[in-house]
């Protein structure tokens, strides 16, 4: 499934298979683990103001609500029919959630109108130069002195892993899941102007190895 420049990709490629995301996460990744840990190493405070990009189905939109009822939550996704499945679980949570069509590499946001940004397993989607547009742009929007704080998969930490990457890696395409296997993520943040980038937890996946990032915006 590869992606058009001004595009994005559904969350399981096809939109016919986007109903079954939420159970197939579950199902092949320590999902709860690591959007908790994501959460937790963001060290939000109630007057924030947080953007998860690229919430898909708002997993991690309705967990930084739950944990953090105070905080403004906007969730933003490019795909309009992954967006509704987001507002239907936030709304029979109950949680008051904003959610926002828009694309990672052009965001729809005034400079730095956020305090955190929390993306998961997004960015392996982005082709090159729309990760760098991306990282850009999440640049832009934070408040300076504001964090990025990235789950997506790595670069494999052992031969087990190695090999599990390889599906994924065919099925998003080599290239654009290249930046991610070979781990230069931290220094594409870095290019963006951020800084104490460093990978602050892993996690095997049936996919492959799942790291957590944090960048800071001086
Ligand atoms: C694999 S899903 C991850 C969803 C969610 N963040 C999670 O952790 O479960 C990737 C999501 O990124 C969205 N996406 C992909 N490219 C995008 C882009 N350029 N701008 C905005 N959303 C994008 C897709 O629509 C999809 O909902």
């Amino acid at each position: 499934m590869h992606q058009q420049k001004d595009d994005y990709i559904p969350a399981l490629g096809y939109d016919r298979l986007t109903p079954l995301y939420d159970s197939l996460i579950r199902l092949t990744m320590p999902e709860r683990a690591f959007k908790h840990r994501l959460i937790e190493q963001a060290r939000i405070m109630k007057s924030h103001r947080i953007l998860d990009l690229g919430c898909g189905t708002a997993t991690l939109t309705l967990l930084i609500k739950e944990t953090h009822p105070e905080a403004a939550v906007v969730g933003m996704d490019g795909d309009p029919k992954i967006l509704n499945i987001a507002e239907r679980k936030a709304r029979e949570a109950g949680l008051n959630i904003s959610f926002d069509r828009g694309m990672s590499f052009d965001l729809p946001y005034p400079d730095t109108s956020f305090d955190r940004v929390l993306t998961s397993l997004v960015i392996h989607h982005l082709t090159h130069e729309n990760k760098v547009r991306t990282l850009n742009e999440v640049h832009r929007v934070l408040r300076d002195g504001g964090e990025l704080h990235v789950a997506d998969f790595g670069k494999p930490h052992n031969a087990l892993m190695l090999a599990a990457s390889l599906p994924w890696r065919i099925f998003d395409g080599f290239e654009a899941t290249a930046d991610n296997a070979k781990g230069l993520l931290p220094e594409m943040m870095r290019r963006a102007g951020f800084i104490e980038v460093h990978e602050s937890a892993r996690y095997m996946t049936l996919f492959g190895t799942l790291s957590l990032h944090v960048a800071r915006k001086p």
